[in-house]
């Protein structure tokens, strides 16, 4: 977030009341905030050729992204609508998942420009991989002010950490859940 110009088109968009209004509405929130963690709030996520991610939740219950570069082939999203719920991680679902087994699993393939509203918390989900560079904005928001990511979270998607994610490292998440 803090390599993209202030003025830009990126920055702009996450900050923009309107487009705000428009992912609470469709969350069905009453209101929503952008993150105070200086490099989480808008993420440019590059896949490069032939890579993937792999299954993980994200750290904040919802993410909204847009996909800026198709990939030629593949790249598809599959995801395991609420694979866990707070206070129960449901570990036998996630390994039957993590072992191959299909049954929970939907699969999403994108076009360049979808705006896509996930909630990733609780829904277990990744990329596969793909021919060509894949190319995704992500923009956090969370349910209240002031949300900062953990030092260790912060380094592993990030590679570094800043002063602020050390600052507020005391204050632990709510919902009992691993990130
Ligand atoms: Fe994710």
């Amino acid at each position: 977030m803090d390599w993209f110009p202030e003025n830009g088109l990126c920055l702009g968009l996450y900050r923009h009341p309107a487009f705000q209004r428009f992912v609470t509405d469709c969350l069905e929130e009453t209101q929503l905030y952008t993150f105070d963690d200086p490099l989480a709030g808008v993420v440019a996520n590059i896949m490069p050729e032939g890579s993937s991610l792999p299954w993980h939740y994200d750290t904040n219950e919802f993410i909204v992204s847009l996909l800026t570069k198709k990939p030629l082939s593949g790249g598809e999203f599959e995801y395991c609508p609420d694979l866990r719920e707070p206070g129960d991680e449901h570990y036998d679902d996630v390994k039957n998942v993590l072992d191959g087994q299909r049954d929970k699993v939907k699969t999403l393939s994108l076009e360049l420009g979808d705006l896509q509203i996930f909630k990733g918390r609780f829904s277990m989900h990744r990329v596969v991989e793909g021919k060509g560079e894949r190319h995704t904005a992500i923009f956090g928001y969370a349910k209240e002010p002031g949300f900062i990511g953990r030092v260790e979270r912060t380094q592993q998607v990030h590679g570094r950490v800043l002063q602020a994610h050390i600052d507020a490292e005391q204050n632990a998440r709510s919902d009992g859940l691993d990130d």
